[in-house]
């Protein structure tokens, strides 16, 4: 298994849209609750493939700014689980060693659960053997306008000169600037788009679209895509690694 795939060649950070469990359920006939709830089991079960495997970032979409349009049973539902989550999944965090961020606009989010969302990431800030980083009410371009809101500011109180700001100055600006870029992107269910998440980090990544559906993801696909990963070749705008300038002619 793990054996197989040249470690060095494993993501140091994958980022995964959680997507399938209304569709999931929908099949059983089932309420889309219920596929919320499987999808929960996935995520513990893709939190222990990546330490199998050694993926240091686990990055996990789980509510976007635009999901509160969704009806208030369900997002209310979606709220619920999260607390349930942290709760029954906090021990695992300290017993690996586990730090947990959240990326997004955490004033959102009802004040129980920030409150245990940020009970849980200060429990856990100095830990170093992994990070799994929960996007809650997170939208892409909300996360580049906020950045831009404060930079304005440090530009408008004298802070920074308008000539200094530069890649780095917007990536230190947002929600989790020391995070490296996500290696991989992947996407269950099926659908061919980003749907608001890491616009800005995402422009180099591998992206992996499967059609199964989050619940029903499993080990063997979590291997299926970290060998995927592996086949890829990264260039970012390059040449082939080992082609140099001159042999490439
Ligand atoms: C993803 O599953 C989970 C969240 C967005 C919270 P969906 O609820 O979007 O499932 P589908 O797309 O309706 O199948
Ligand atoms: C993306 O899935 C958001 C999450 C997985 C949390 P959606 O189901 O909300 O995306 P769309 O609406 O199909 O684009
Ligand atoms: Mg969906």
């Amino acid at each position: 298994m793990a054996e197989s795939t040249d470690s060095s060649n494993v993501p140091r950070h994958i980022a995964f849209i959680m997507d399938g469990n209304g569709r999931w359920a929908k099949a059983r006939g089932l309420p889309r609750l219920k596929g919320h709830e499987a999808g929960a089991e996935t995520v513990r079960l893709v939190i222990r493939c990546c330490r199998d495997w050694g993926v240091r970032y686990l990055t996990l979409y789980a509510f976007s700014t635009e999901n509160w349009r969704r009806p208030a049973l369900e997002v209310n539902g979606l709220m619920r689980l999260l607390q349930k989550f942290l709760q029954e999944n906090e021990g695992g965090l300290h017993e690996h060693g586990v730090r947990l961020r959240v990326i997004g606009r955490r004033g959102d989010l009802p004040g129980s659960v920030r409150r245990e969302v940020e009970r849980v990431e200060a429990a856990t800030v100095n830990y170093d053997s992994g990070e799994l980083i929960l996007a809650l009410s997170y939208g892409g371009r909300v996360e580049i306008a906020e950045a831009a809101r404060r930079i304005a500011e440090k530009v408008a109180k004298g802070e920074l000169k308008p000539g200094a700001v530069n890649e780095k100055v917007v990536t230190d600006h947002l929600y989790a600037p020391d995070v490296p870029d996500p290696d991989l992107v992947v996407r269950t269910s099926g659908e061919f788009r980003t749907s608001n998440f890491l616009p800005w980090q995402s422009v180099y990544s591998e992206w992996l679209i499967t059609p199964v559906l989050w619940p029903d993801f499993s080990e063997s696909d979590f291997q299926a895509v970290i060998e995927a990963y592996t086949r890829r070749n990264r260039r970012f705008g390059g040449v082939e690694s080992g082609v140099t300038k001159e042999s490439n002619g």
